[in-house]
C-alpha cells in the first residue's frame, strides 16, 4: 500500500480532508444504530425538500430533460438568477456574469481555482466553514486565518483585515452570515471591509453569501458587492438552494462576478463536471420561470421557506 501512496500527487498529499466529513459519517452509523444523535457537522436544514420541487424534478425526468445541459446552465435558469439576484443581492448582474454550479461548494472551488497559484495567500475569516482550508490546500494556497472575536459579533474589523494583507494577499473570503458562528454583516461592517480593500486592488473577493435567508430579529442582509459597487468587478458573490430550501443533496448553486473570472471558471467547472443535472436546470414548462419549481417560484421571491408550510398544496 505504502507504493501506491507514494504515486499520488503532492496536491492531494498535502490536502486535509474537512473533519466534517468524518463527522458526518460516525454520526450516521450512530443513528444507523439506533442513537439519537443531534449532528452539528453538515449543514443540514432541518426540514425536507418541499414536495412539489420533487415532484417538478421528477417530471422534468419523465420529459426527458435528462441529457446533457449547457455548461454553464441553461438560458432560463440563469435569467430567473438574475432576477434573484436584482431582487435579494440588489446586484444588477448580465447573463454572462452567471455560472450555475454543482453546489455552492463548486462556485468556490472554480473561483480558487482559478484566482490561486502555489503560494498565493487567501485571507480566510476565522471561525471558519472547513471546507475553505481544504480548497485552498488543494490549489497549493496559503490559508491566513484572521481572528474574529466574540466582543466584535465574529464579524471581521477593518483594522484586522488590514494587518492581515501582504504583497502575497490574493484572495478574501467572506461568509456572512457565517457558519459556524452565524455572525451577520451590517451595510456599516461591509462598508469598512470595503474601504480596507480599495486601499488593495490586487485583491480578489468571495463573498460566499449561501445562508442569506438564515437571518434573526430582523436583520436585514446585505452583500459586499452592492454595498461597494465601485469594486464590484473584483467580487464574486456566491449562494445557492442547498441551505434556504432544503436542497443540500441537488447540488446547485450559482454565483455571479466579472465576465472574465466567470470564464476562467467556466473552464474550471467543464474540467471537473460539466453543468448541473439536466432535470434539475431545466424548465418545466416556459412560463414557469424557476427550476423545477412548478407552482411556488421560489427565486422570484414568490416562497420565501418560512412561508413554506401554510402555502404548500
Ligand atoms: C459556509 C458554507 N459555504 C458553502 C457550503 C457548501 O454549500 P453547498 O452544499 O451548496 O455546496 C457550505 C455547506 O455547509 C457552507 O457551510
Amino acid at each position: 500500500m505504502q507504493a501506491a501512496m507514494t504515486a499520488l500527487s503532492a496536491r492531494v498529499a498535502r490536502t486535509q480532508l474537512a473533519a466534517t466529513f468524518a463527522m458526518a459519517a460516525r454520526a450516521r452509523a450512530l443513528k444507523a444504530g439506533g442513537h439519537d444523535v443531534i449532528s452539528l457537522s453538515l449543514g443540514e436544514p432541518d426540514f425536507p425538500t418541499p414536495p412539489h420541487i420533487i415532484e417538478a424534478a421528477f417530471e422534468a425526468g419523465r420529459r426527458g430533460e435528462t441529457k446533457y445541459p449547457p455548461l454553464a446552465g441553461t438560458e432560463a435558469l440563469k435569467r430567473a438568477v438574475q432576477a434573484k439576484y436584482a431582487r435579494e443581492q440588489k446586484l444588477d448582474v448580465k447573463l454572462e456574469n452567471i455560472l450555475i454550479t454543482n453546489g455552492g461548494k463548486q462556485a468556490i472551488f472554480n473561483v480558487v481555482m482559478s484566482i490561486i497559484n502555489q503560494g498565493d495567500e487567501v485571507i480566510i475569516p476565522a471561525p471558519a466553514w472547513a471546507g475553505y482550508e481544504q480548497t485552498v490546500q488543494f490549489a497549493g494556497g496559503v490559508p491566513v486565518f484572521v481572528p474574529c472575536l466574540q466582543s466584535d459579533n465574529f464579524v471581521l474589523q477593518p483594522e484586522t483585515l488590514e494587518a492581515a494583507i501582504t504583497p502575497r494577499s490574493k484572495l478574501l473570503l467572506l461568509n456572512y452570515p457565517n457558519n459556524p458562528t452565524g455572525a451577520a454583516a451590517s451595510v456599516a461592517d461591509l462598508t469598512a471591509i470595503a474601504k480596507v480593500l480599495r486601499r488593495h486592488p490586487d485583491i480578489w473577493v468571495l463573498s460566499d453569501d449561501i445562508y442569506e435567508h438564515l437571518l434573526f430579529d430582523g436583520f436585514t442582509y446585505a452583500t459586499l458587492a452592492a454595498v461597494a459597487p465601485d469594486i464590484a468587478d473584483r467580487i464574486v458573490t456566491m449562494t445557492g438552494v442547498s441551505k434556504s430550501y432544503a436542497m443540500t443533496g441537488w447540488r446547485i448553486g450559482f454565483c455571479a462576478g466579472p465576465a472574465a473570472l466567470i470564464k476562467a471558471c467556466t473552464v474550471v467547472q467543464a474540467t471537473a463536471t460539466s453543468g448541473v443535472s439536466s432535470s434539475r436546470d431545466r424548465l418545466p414548462q416556459p412560463e414557469r420561470r424557476v427550476l423545477c419549481v412548478p407552482r411556488h417560484h421560489w427565486l422570484l421571491g414568490q416562497n420565501h421557506p418560512g412561508r413554506y408550510q401554510a402555502e404548500q398544496r
